[in-house]
C-alpha cells in the first residue's frame, strides 16, 4: 500500500517517562517536545503531507495547575524557538480545538504563526490544542442549526458531508493511520468521526524514547495492511472500478 497522507498521533507517555526517572512530570513533557521537532522531521523525510499532533486535552485542564502551566509555557516556547525551522521547512501550520480558551499571549502567538504560515505547500502539521472530538461535534451542531436558522443549510438533506464540513478538520483529509504511544489502547476522545477507517498501529514506547526508526516502523507496518473500507476491496481495486479508470 502506498505511504499514510495523514499521521495523526497520541503522543502517550510523558509522565510515566518522568516518573520511571524520578522527575517531574514536566520534565517528561520538556523531553516530549524534543521527540515533537524529530517526528517532524521525520514526516518531512518520509514525505507525509498532513501530520496531526495530539498535544491538549479539552481534560488536561483537570491536570494540577503547575502542569497545566507548565505545558503552556512549553508550547509558548516551541512556538517561539520552532518558527524558523517552519518557515525554512515550508511547514504550515493548523490547530484544531477550542484555542480561542488558551491564554491569550499563547492564543496570539499561535494565530500569528498560523497566518505566516498559511501559504505553504510543504507538511501540513496540525497540533490538537484544548482539543475534545465530542465538543468538535457540538460545535458543528451549533454551527450548522445556526446556519439552518439563517437559511444557508437545509436540514432535511445533511449527510455525513455537510456534518465534516462543519469539524475543525474540515480542510483535512481523515487520518490514515493513528499512532499511539506507552501502550495504551484508546483513542481518548481524539478525531472520533475521521478515524472511522483509520488504521490504529501501538507503540509501547513512551513519547520521549519514539524516534524516527519507530515512527518509520509504524509506517510500513501500516503499508502491509489491507485497508477495504467496509467493502470486501482494498482501496485500489475499488479505484479500478471507477467509471473513468
Ligand atoms: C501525554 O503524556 C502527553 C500530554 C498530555 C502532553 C503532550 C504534550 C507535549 C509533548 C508537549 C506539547 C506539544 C507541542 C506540539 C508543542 P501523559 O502526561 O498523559 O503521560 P502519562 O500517561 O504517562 O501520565
Amino acid at each position: 500500500m502506498e505511504i499514510p497522507k495523514h499521521v495523526a498521533v497520541i503522543m502517550d507517555g510523558n509522565g510515566r517517562w518522568a516518573t520511571e526517572r524520578k522527575l517531574s512530570r514536566i520534565e517528561g513533557h520538556k523531553e516530549g517536545i524534543k521527540t515533537v521537532k524529530k517526528i517532524i522531521q521525520a514526516a518531512i523525510k518520509n514525505n507525509i503531507q498532513y501530520l496531526t499532533l495530539y498535544a491538549f486535552s479539552s481534560e488536561n485542564w483537570n491536570r494540577p495547575e503547575d502542569e497545566v502551566i507548565g505545558l503552556m509555557q512549553l508550547l509558548n516556547s516551541f512556538l517561539k524557538f520552532e518558527e524558523k525551522t517552519l518557515l525554512k521547512n515550508k511547514v504550515r501550520l493548523k490547530t484544531i480545538g477550542r484555542i480561542y480558551e488558551l491564554p491569550k499571549n499563547t492564543y496570539q502567538a499561535i494565530e500569528s504563526l498560523k497566518s505566516k504560515t498559511e501559504q505553504f505547500d510543504g507538511l501540513t502539521l496540525t497540533v490538537a490544542l484544548n482539543y475534545s472530538s465530542q465538543n468538535e461535534i457540538v460545535d458543528a451542531v451549533k454551527a450548522m442549526i445556526d446556519q439552518s436558522q439563517k437559511g444557508t443549510l437545509d436540514i432535511e438533506n445533511i449527510s455525513y458531508k455537510e456534518i465534516a464540513q462543519n469539524l475543525d478538520t474540515k480542510d483535512l483529509p481523515d487520518p490514515d493511520l493513528i499512532i499511539r504511544t506507552s501502550g495504551e489502547y484508546r483513542l481518548s476522545n481524539f478525531l472520533l468521526l475521521q478515524s472511522a477507517y483509520s488504521e490504529i498501529y501501538i507503540s509501547t514506547i513512551y513519547w520521549p524514547d519514539f524516534n524516527q526508526s519507530h515512527f518509520e516502523k509504524a509506517i510500513s507496518h501500516y503499508r502491509k495492511r489491507e485497508r477495504r473500507f467496509g467493502t470486501i476491496m482494498n482501496k485500489s481495486t475499488l479505484k479500478n472500478l471507477e467509471p473513468n479508470s
